[in-house]
C-alpha cells in the first residue's frame, strides 16, 4: 500500500529551482534532471508519485519552504552545508561538486584574482556567491536569480565570468562552445536532499534509497543518464 505517513498529501512534492541541467530542468512541458530521478526512486519506495514545484532557491536553501510545508522534500543540487543545517536536514550526500568559472572562450581569466575590476555572475543564495564574496574581492559581483540568467549573461558579455557548480558549467559548455570553464576551486561540496528539521522518518526513508541505489546499479544507471560516462 502507499506509505503516505512519511507525506504530506498521498504524493511526494520536491521544491526545486529552475533551471539547473543536468540536475532539474524543463524538457518541453515535464521537469527532468538527474535529482528527479533521484527523487522518483524515493517517491516509488513510498508507493506515491513525485510532484515537483518550481520555487526560487532562496526559500529552498534557508528552509523556509520546507518549514512551512510547501514541499515534503527540497531537491534542487543543493549544496549540504552548515549553515543550512540549522534550518532543514539533509540525506546523505548524493554528489560532489566544486565551483568552477565560466567565461567566453579566449578570455584572460584563470584564477578570481584576475577578475579584479571585472564583473563577475553570481547565483543568489547560492555556495557559489558565498564562495565569490570570500574570494574575489576585487570583482564586482553582479546577481542574478537563476542559471539561466548567468550563462546568458556571460555568454553575452553583459559580465567578464560567473561562478557555478562544476556540473552545470560543464553541462553547458558541451552546448555553447564559445565558452569555457577557465578554472575549477577545490570547494569539495556534496549535495544533499533536504527534508524539514526533525523529519528523521523521511529523512532515513531518502538515505535507505540512496544507499540501495549505489548497491543496485540504479545510480550508476541514472549518472550514466545525465553525465554520459
Ligand atoms: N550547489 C549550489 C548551492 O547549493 C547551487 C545550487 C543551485 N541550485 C538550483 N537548482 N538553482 O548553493
Amino acid at each position: 500500500g502507499k506509505d503516505i505517513s512519511l507525506v504530506n498529501s498521498g504524493k511526494l512534492t520536491t521544491c526545486t529551482h529552475l533551471p539547473y541541467p543536468p540536475f532539474q530542468s524543463k524538457q518541453g512541458k515535464k521537469i527532468v534532471g538527474f535529482d528527479v530521478d533521484m527523487v522518483d526512486l524515493v517517491a516509488s519506495a513510498l508507493h506515491v508519485k513525485q510532484e515537483i514545484v518550481d520555487t526560487p532557491f532562496e526559500g529552498i536553501q534557508s528552509g523556509e519552504d520546507l518549514n512551512t510545508n510547501q514541499c515534503d522534500v527540497a531537491a534542487a543540487g543543493m549544496t549540504i552545508t552548515e549553515v543550512r543545517e540549522k534550518n532543514l536536514d539533509f540525506s546523505a550526500p548524493y554528489f560532489e561538486a566544486t565551483q568552477a568559472l565560466l567565461t567566453t572562450k579566449g578570455k584572460p581569466f584563470k584564477s578570481l584574482a584576475d577578475l579584479k575590476g571585472k564583473k563577475l555572475a553570481v547565483q543568489q543564495g547560492t555556495t557559489g556567491e558565498a564562495y565569490a564574496q570570500k574570494h574575489a574581492k576585487g570583482a564586482k559581483l553582479v546577481q542574478f536569480e537563476d542559471l539561466a540568467l548567468l550563462l546568458t549573461a556571460v555568454k553575452t558579455g553583459q559580465t567578464d565570468a560567473g561562478i557555478n557548480d562544476n556540473g552545470v558549467l560543464y553541462d553547458y559548455v558541451k552546448d555553447n562552445p564559445d565558452t569555457a570553464v577557465a578554472a575549477e576551486f577545490d570547494t569539495g561540496e556534496q549535495y544533499g536532499i533536504a527534508v524539514r528539521t526533525g523529519n528523521d522518518a523521511l529523512r532515513k526513508k531518502i538515505n535507505a534509497v540512496l544507499k540501495d541505489a549505489r548497491t543496485d546499479g540504479s545510480y550508476d544507471r541514472i549518472y550514466k543518464k545525465w553525465f554520459g560516462t
